[in-house]
């Protein structure tokens, strides 16, 4: 079998000598009727044996070919089970939002409820009905995009308040989560569209010590138990009184360091008493009812929460920066 290294070129040797129409074999066993009839026996005999040593010697070289391919395969396919596998590209919830679900599952196991309003907003949701009167700071072209003279890209998420108070009648206990926009260039705090979450409570016999045990016990959820808050006087059109409202900082418990600028305060959100004038504007009676309402920025928790120390990255939608969260 010298030569002979594969299945194909065993089946040509096979084949030339053992096929039955033209294998050497069959050839020698027809010429057998020519010969004398006592010569016939033996010569047929020697035929049959050599039929079967050649059959058997290809059967075991068949074996063999088998086998030592086997073995090639075995060793070029070896399959090394202890590699690390393949990465697998998996989604991910934006940083942004998942702050802003943290945030509003809070509210909602505080017993808030979620409200939206559009981010086109008219004139009179955005400013008019929230005491921010033609001509007002508030409004000036530095601040808000205009789409036409009446429309807006809704400078904050306060018109919800209003939106909400209009269909309905208090108690009401709601927060209003969405984007809004400014007219701001953009570097590491600044984006001209950014995300809020308004609160409102209105009812009966509501103080501003409802508006500080509701904001403390949330903070105390999102950042830790021993967090606290501070107000500072300040003035928004649709509150009367309005503040500034501070978080001790979450780096530093209130020490001092880079990230509050060693105040151990860190400025959070603007608040206060809902104004008569805005209560009057949905026909609520100002004598009868009070109310406290918050607008504060879900990306500046953000950036809080996650210690990144430039907004654009949010925005930027890299993967290798998202897909760490
Ligand atoms: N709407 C205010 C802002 O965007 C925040 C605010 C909301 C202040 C509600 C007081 C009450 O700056």
């Amino acid at each position: 079998m010298q030569g002979v290294s594969s299945l194909d070129e065993l089946t040509a040797v096979r084949d030339k000598y053992l096929s039955r129409q033209r294998g050497v074999l069959a050839l020698e066993m027809r010429k057998l009727g020519s010969l004398p009839s006592a010569e016939r026996p033996a010569a047929g005999q020697l035929l049959n044996r050599l039929k079967g040593v050649v059959t058997e010697e290809l059967e075991r070289f068949q074996e063999e070919l088998k086998s030592s391919a086997n073995a090639v395969r075995l060793k070029t396919e070896f399959l090394d089970v202890s590699l690390p596998g393949f990465p697998y590209p998996e989604g991910k919830i934006h940083p942004i939002r998942r702050v802003w679900r943290e945030m509003e599952e809070i509210f909602v196991r505080m017993g808030f409820s979620v409200e939206t309003g559009p981010q086109i907003e008219s004139d009179y949701y955005n400013f008019e009905a929230l005491n921010i009167p033609k001509g007002h700071p508030a409004r000036d072209d530095q601040d808000t995009l205009y789409i036409s003279d009446n429309l807006v890209l809704r400078t904050h998420t306060s018109p919800v308040q209003i939106r909400t108070m209009e269909g309905k009648e208090p108690p009401i206990r709601i927060i209003a989560p969405g984007r809004v926009y400014r007219r701001d260039a953009v570097d590491a705090t600044h984006s001209p569209m950014f995300h809020q979450i308004e609160g409102l409570v209105v009812d009966e016999g509501i103080t501003m010590a409802d508006l500080k045990g509701s904001l403390e016990a949330f903070f105390q959820q999102l950042f830790s138990p021993d967090t606290k808050i501070r107000m500072r006087p300040s003035y928004f059109p649709f509150v009367e009184p309005g503040a500034e409202v501070d978080v001790s900082c979450i780096f530093c418990s209130g020490k001092g360091c880079r990230v509050c600028k060693g105040s151990g305060w860190i400025e959070i959100l603007g608040a206060g008493m809902v104004h008569p004038k805005v209560f009057s504007m949905v026909g609520y009676d100002p004598e009868k009812y009070t109310g406290f309402a918050w607008g504060m920025g879900i990306d500046r928790i953000a950036i809080l929460k996650y210690q990144v120390e430039d907004l654009r990255l949010f925005f930027e939608n890299d993967i290798r920066f998202l897909s760490q969260f």
